[in-house]
């Protein structure tokens, strides 16, 4: 099964934006877009990608928060219309929300008005009935825990939490006889792996005690965004430790022609264990980076991994 992680796509239209959506702390965000995000983060990017996906084929994909830039309905509505140009419906396409997309309290609203079926649990998943998260969805060999970390934060901060509750429930369910033999991926937006979870204005406040599920029950996978970077890092897990992977933007460009500051994606090919006892693995990964020349995404996996293109998160 072929797996696509991308992640922080801030799809901007400013279309139908009230002049009023900015008199509260939308009006920091505002500024940002004007100076800086809108340049750099370009929907036709995310048309570019969606074109890709379509033409070389995915299984599922998974986008891992910030969706929009300032939580704003008529930027969900947009970013909505844009996903609707993937081959893959809603069951096919798994969305958790980024710390951008509660910018305010009503984003959560928004979010799961535009995007409740792209974060819909199957039925059956061992959740409590009404819980939304973590999500819960199994797709081939793949389980699928996608975590909400996701609040309406102080005037410039974007730190996530996972809160105790949810933690309970991603425990359980990380347990669960029924994906003894899938590669369980956790999703989050936030990176759970310090130095850059430790981060008061930006990381993750409780990750210490993600740390102590994830010794108990293991994961084969962590999917993140937030730090707009491919990053790579591993967590204590059961036994084995629990790789730990971030990706750049989706629709980024910094116009600098640098290969590290361009939007990608990365495929994941899990196969299921040969073995009745055994569990899914990542049999191979392939990366797609955006090509401002052909203005469409190729294949780079010369492309190293590391901390080499900060923009905000
Ligand atoms: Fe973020
Ligand atoms: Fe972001």
């Amino acid at each position: 099964m072929r797996i696509a992680h991308c992640s922080d796509l801030h799809l901007l239209s400013l279309e139908g934006a009230k002049v009023l959506d900015f008199a509260n702390k939308r009006w920091i965000g505002g500024l940002n877009l004007l100076t800086n995000r809108g340049r750099h983060h370009q929907s036709e990017i995310f048309e570019a990608m969606t074109d890709d996906i379509n033409r070389v084929g995915v299984d599922h994909i998974l986008v891992t928060g910030d969706v929009t830039n300032l939580a704003l309905d008529e930027e969900f509505r947009f970013a909505r219309e844009l996903f609707g140009r993937l081959t893959l419906g809603p069951e096919q396409v798994t969305v958790i929300p980024g710390n951008h997309d509660t910018y305010v309290q009503a984003g959560a609203t928004y979010f799961a008005k535009h995007f409740g079926e792209y974060f819909q649990s199957d039925s059956g998943s061992p959740l409590p009935e009404g819980e939304s998260w973590p999500c819960v969805r199994t797709r081939g060999p793949v389980a699928i825990f996608g975590l909400s970390t996701s609040l309406k934060t102080p005037w410039f901060t974007a730190y996530g939490v996972i809160g105790d509750e949810q933690l309970e429930r991603l425990r359980t369910a990380l347990l669960d006889e029924r994906f003894a033999q899938s590669l369980r991926l956790v999703a989050i937006h936030h990176s759970p792996a310090e130095p850059r979870a430790r981060s008061k204005v930006r990381g993750l406040r409780d990750r210490s005690k993600l740390y102590k599920v994830l010794e108990e029950t293991g994961a084969e996978l962590i999917l993140h965004g937030h730090e707009h970077l491919d990053l790579s890092a591993s967590l204590p897990g059961r036994g084995e430790p629990v790789p730990v992977r971030g990706i750049q933007s989706g629709t980024y460009d910094s116009g600098s022609g640098s290969l590290h500051k361009r939007a990608r994606y990365r495929i994941y090919d899990v196969r299921a264990s040969a073995s009745p006892e055994g569990r899914a693995q990542v049999v191979s990964e392939e990366l797609r980076v955006w090509d401002p020349e052909s203005r469409s995404f190729v294949e780079d996996n010369s492309f190293e991994q590391g901390e080499v293109a900060s923009v905000g998160a």
